[in-house]
């Protein structure tokens, strides 16, 4: 088993040019098995919502649902540096409450850092956190918890200006303490950029290859989730048809009286079956 990485060895990776190897995991066989392969990091991502739990954004996924998949996804990595992703409402209001929820993912989930959305507007709430003694990884480019604002799952950083910008929020949100910035749905030249202009790592979901290290969302990626695949995600296995085809086979078999066969079945000692069958008369 690996040593459990820690937030100084994700800078080391940057500067000896290793790449990161990051997931999103929400529950315990995902987060063993990724473990098992060695996945660097895990991000218990509140895109939760819409992979998981059905919603049509991630806006209405609470700390509670967070909490408990953070939990579950810690249980089945426990030698992994996990991240618990702040959800909507959870940090915008203040410093006191992004400091209070962050540390309920510390206190109830095990996490090693949480992670939230934004560059220069949250850059108070990162501080905040970090000086009481966590780790935040940023998160700019498509910023999926203000999409609306945003125009929705839109690409971000297409002109210079709005490039610039941009690496005006990676340097704010690494001023304000954070280890590791996200940067979701940019043009590579801007990952590059940005990855030039920070001295912290940073992770790439559709940011080109530059980026110190690459994210998925493991139900892109496995094949598990259809309602739309965005133009970055590479489809490693295609285990939806897997359970399509698993999920009919099982239903024409206990239609068929095929399922369940003896050997899934657990039969009475003999002289108790005699002594059950004299008292049914
Ligand atoms: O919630 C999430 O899964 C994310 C992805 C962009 C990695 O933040």
């Amino acid at each position: 088993m690996a040593k459990k990485k820690a937030v100084q060895d994700f800078i080391q990776m940057k500067q000896s040019g290793e790449k990161i190897a990051y997931l999103t995991s929400y529950d315990y066989p995902s987060a063993y098995l990724a473990e098992r392969a060695g996945m660097d990091m895990l991000l218990v991502g509140d895109s939760l919502g819409m992979v998981v739990l059905g919603y049509s954004t991630t806006v209405p996924v609470t700390m509670e649902e967070m909490i408990i998949h953070a939990q579950a996804v810690r249980r089945g990595a426990p030698h992994t540096f996990i991240i618990g992703d702040m959800p909507f409402m959870s940090y915008q209001e203040s410093v006191a409450q992004a400091v209070h929820n962050a540390g309920r993912f510390y206190k109830e989930a095990e996490v090693d850092a949480v992670k939230l959305e934004g560059g220069r507007r949250v850059a108070d709430r990162i501080k905040g956190i970090v000086e009481s003694g966590m780790s935040v990884m940023g998160h700019i480019g498509l910023t999926p918890q203000s999409s609306g604002q945003l125009g929705g799952f839109k690409v971000q950083g297409r002109t210079a200006e709005s490039a610039w910008e941009m690496i005006l929020d990676a340097q704010a949100v690494e001023e304000a303490g954070a280890f590791s910035l996200l940067l979701e749905a940019i043009p590579p030249e801007v990952g590059k950029a940005i990855t030039e202009s920070v001295k912290i790592p940073t992770l790439g979901i559709g940011a080109g290859g530059y980026c110190d290290g690459q994210v998925l969302i493991i139900s892109d990626m496995l094949g598990i989730f259809e309602a739309f695949t965005p133009k970055f995600v590479k489809r490693y296995a295609n285990l939806g048809e897997l359970m399509f085809k698993a999920f009919s086979e099982y239903i024409a078999d206990v239609k068929a009286r095929k399922f369940p066969e003896e050997k899934h079945t657990y039969r009475m000692p003999p002289e108790e079956l005699e002594r059950f069958k004299e008292m049914l008369g």
